[in-house]
């Protein structure tokens, strides 16, 4: 091990030896497994190969992203990175962008019809620029997350006066100091049969498939120096004919929109990835990234997780996630326009996951780069690896 290295990067260097070492155990163990479930062991990406999940050195995620021109960052709880100081620096250190997770929902900014509070938000914001991060905002219009009093007080008639009116608030409190907004987040629903594909969503129901439109022009004219996002989920999964669907109606919306001279500016990608890798399907994500690009769109892998049951132990579990990261990223880094990648949090202590999925062996979920204690896992130098690879901006 090189003598100068610091702790941080011993970590990573005997993460790397563990990982080759760790693949002569995994092949081991999924030889033992064989008979359990083929198709199992047809999803490890790292069955038999081991897999090299070495990087060189100890410079944090936003270093190596910043290297090439792309941006890292992550979805950061007020309360948490505030009364967390091993958190706070761990998360200064690996990310150049912040994104609220909740603070800027309605729910979460919003309390009364007639009452904002920014304070939440506000301590975010002023994290991000004390450390010299920048500032994402999410979200300004979604069909959940909204507060208690909004059905009673949001009718066809007022909605979208309440519409605008809580946008031009809340982006004008942070104009030019927003690198970007989801401006809309997950409108499409095909499940909803809707010709357009759109979700039968509140705003829909109160203003009609033109919410979207007035959501895009209210925040342009708020604040004309944030990107704007149209954000939507499970672009990237490939296990159901409805996921192509949903692609095909969010390039139709995108298409509309950018028809009618609409200020959307770039697609987020929520990315929660699921535990099965793309293999093949690797050729539909490049070329649906490429479509999103040829529209003139940037894009930003906006929400960044894996969810997994793998019935593995820890360090199996660890090497495919790993491993779909950095399927997942090699792919959508290779297309110019995509410009961030931000995980929904930094370290397994906080995930959304937690509360979601429930492992039958009663293990912690591992989504994420940073493990509980903060030690930089597998999923970590995945990412490393896959800034370390991508195309320079
Ligand atoms: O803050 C209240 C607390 O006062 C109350 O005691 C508690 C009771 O359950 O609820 C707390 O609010 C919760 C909030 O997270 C803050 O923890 C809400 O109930 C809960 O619904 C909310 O969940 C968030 C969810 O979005 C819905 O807003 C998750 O943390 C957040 O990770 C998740 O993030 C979404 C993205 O916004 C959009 N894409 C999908 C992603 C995952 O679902």
């Amino acid at each position: 091990m090189p003598h100068n290295m610091t702790r941080i990067g011993r970590r990573a260097f005997v993460l790397s030896l563990g990982a080759s070492a760790g693949a002569g155990m995994f092949a081991m163990a999924s030889k033992s497994r064989r008979g359990s479930d083929d198709q199992e062991d047809q999803d490890r990406l790292t069955r038999d190969k081991p897999r090299d999940f070495s990087v060189n050195g100890d410079a944090s995620l936003r270093e190596r992203a910043a290297a090439k021109g792309l941006l890292y960052g992550a979805a950061a709880r007020e309360q948490v990175l505030t009364s967390n100081p091993d958190f706070a620096s761990a998360f200064a250190r690996e990310c150049g962008i912040l994104v609220p997770e909740n603070e800027l929902k309605w729910q979460g900014i919003r309390p009364r019809f007639d009452r904002f509070n920014f304070k939440r938000a506000d301590e975010l914001a002023d994290f991000a620029r004390d450390h010299d991060m920048l500032y994402r905002g999410h979200t300004l219009v979604w069909h959940k997350a909204l507060p208690a009093w909004f059905k009673e007080k949001v009718n066809s008639k007022n909605a979208e006066k309440i519409l605008t009116d809580h946008i031009k608030t809340v982006a004008k409190h942070y104009a030019g100091k927003m690198h970007s907004w989801d401006v809309v987040n997950e409108a499409i629903e095909v499940a909803d049969k809707r010709p357009d594909g759109l979700r039968k969503a509140p705003w829909l129901n109160l203003l009609g498939p033109d919410y979207i439109d007035i959501a895009f022009r209210a925040a342009a004219e708020a604040d004309p120096k944030a990107l704007l996002v149209y954000n939507e989920n499970q672009l990237e999964h490939y296990n159901k004919p409805r996921n192509e669907a949903k692609r095909t109606q969010v390039l139709k919306l995108l298409e509309r929109l950018k028809s009618k001279g609409v200020p959307v500016q770039a697609l987020g990608m929520q990315s929660h990835l699921g535990s099965k890798p793309l293999g093949s399907q690797g050729k539909k994500l490049r070329q649906f990234v490429k479509e999103v690009a040829d529209l003139g769109l940037k894009i930003i892998v906006t929400e960044m997780d894996v969810s997994e049951k793998l019935p593995w132990d820890v360090a199996a579990r660890d090497r495919q996630v790993a491993a779909i990261y950095e399927e997942y990223l090699s792919i959508v880094l290779d297309e110019p326009a995509t410009i961030a990648v931000m995980t929904w949090g930094l370290s397994d202590r906080y995930t959304w996951i937690s509360k979601r999925i429930q492992r039958q062996d009663g293990a912690s979920v591992r989504p994420l780069p940073l493990d509980a204690q903060l030690e930089r896992k597998l999923a970590w130098n995945a990412i490393a690896r896959a800034f370390d690879h991508a195309p320079q901006r």
